[in-house]
């Protein structure tokens, strides 16, 4: 069998230390690196970020696409990916660990009220809050997929008092499952600190907006490390105002990166942070393609693969 081609098309992304993993997790494979693709018509496969507009017309044998990130919205509204072609998001153990690290710190700095620790400190105010026992402490994870469940099982460790939010039915033992959007109010009842974990489709996008941050209790936290359009940016700025929410940490944004004259960058009730929650790491990464390229070309089902039908 001819050995595999595999094109890098990751213009925004160096390409040096994907081209080293990709040499040790398999070294038989042939690596181009657009713009230097060769003969077009010899690509097997193609690794994906923000790919070049004229690039999959010319593709003509081309069997798979790997997308570099988790959220695949993008590339299944790319006008150029043939609607059959299968396409394989990203899943490896690094995004989740790292993902993991960064809800959980979060979900801790809200649990120990620390904005509200910091602005005494401003205040020289030395005033000892009660912070309530994790157990009392409710917090809920929409999204209950390979990042929600991680992080979950992360935060099940302290205690905290956990509900998840997902589209089909769980089993979860030890944490409260709403499923739908039936029980969507139900769900954001019960978290006081809420973390986003869904990926952006038609039914998600907007989704944490004026009527989802009025059935979460008064002065809950939001941390969204979804996508930016699921909020609803204007009727976030008003529950922040109101107090409704009493702080937000956003990693993801409706325009990246994020206009300078934004309100987020210098509200006091909101921490910024540059889409970086987690990041693919290429060692991990690339054990997880060219596996997936052996499994395809020994007529294996290919693992990680997008469903079309539900946009995620
Ligand atoms: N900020 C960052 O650095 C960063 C990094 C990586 C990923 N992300 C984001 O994180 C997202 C999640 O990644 P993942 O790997 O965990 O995805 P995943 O494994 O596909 O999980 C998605 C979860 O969302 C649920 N869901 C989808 N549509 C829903 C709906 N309409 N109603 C209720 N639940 C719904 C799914 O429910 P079912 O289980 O029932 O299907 C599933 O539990 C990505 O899409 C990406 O946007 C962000």
């Amino acid at each position: 069998m001819a050995k595999p081609t595999l094109l890098y098309a990751c213009p925004t992304v160096p390409a040096a230390p994907w081209v080293a993993a990709f040499k040790t997790a398999m070294p038989d494979l042939e690596l181009r690196v657009w713009p230097e693709i060769g003969d077009p018509a010899e690509i097997d496969y193609a690794f994906v970020w923000h790919p070049p507009l004229g690039l999959f017309p010319q593709l003509t044998a081309l069997r798979a696409v790997f997308s570099l990130g988790a959220g695949v919205e993008r590339l299944l509204d790319h006008a150029e990916i043939p609607a059959g072609m299968p396409l394989i998001r990203m899943v490896e153990p690094s995004l989740g660990a790292d993902m993991a690290i960064y809800v959980t710190m979060q979900v801790l700095h809200y649990h120990r009220r620390m904005p509200e620790f910091a602005r005494n400190q401003r205040q020289r105010a030395w005033v000892a809050l009660d912070v309530p026992m994790a157990r009392d402490r409710k917090v809920g994870i929409l999204g209950y997929g390979q990042l929600g469940a991680l992080c979950a099982e992360r935060l099940s460790a302290f205690g905290f008092a956990l509900s998840v939010w997902s589209r089909s039915p769980k089993d979860a033992a030890g944490l409260r499952v709403f499923t739908g959007r039936d029980r969507l109010e139900d769900f954001l009842a019960e978290s006081e600190i809420l973390v986003c974990l869904l990926p952006l489709t038609e039914d998600t996008s907007g989704i944490l907006n004026a009527k989802a941050f009025a059935a979460m209790p008064p002065g809950s936290y939001l941390i969204n490390v979804g996508r930016g359009p699921h909020v609803v940016e204007q009727d976030l700025l008003a529950a922040l105002a109101s107090g409704q929410i009493a702080h937000a940490t956003l990693d993801v944004f409706a325009q990246e990166p994020l206009a300078e004259d934004h309100p987020f960058w210098r509200h006091d009730q909101v921490t910024v942070t540059p889409h970086v929650a987690a990041r693919t790491q290429p060692q991990t990464a690339a054990l997880m393609i060219t596996d997936n390229i052996r499994r395809h070309r020994n007529g294996e089902c290919l693992l990680n693969l997008v469903d079309r039908s539900l946009g995620y």
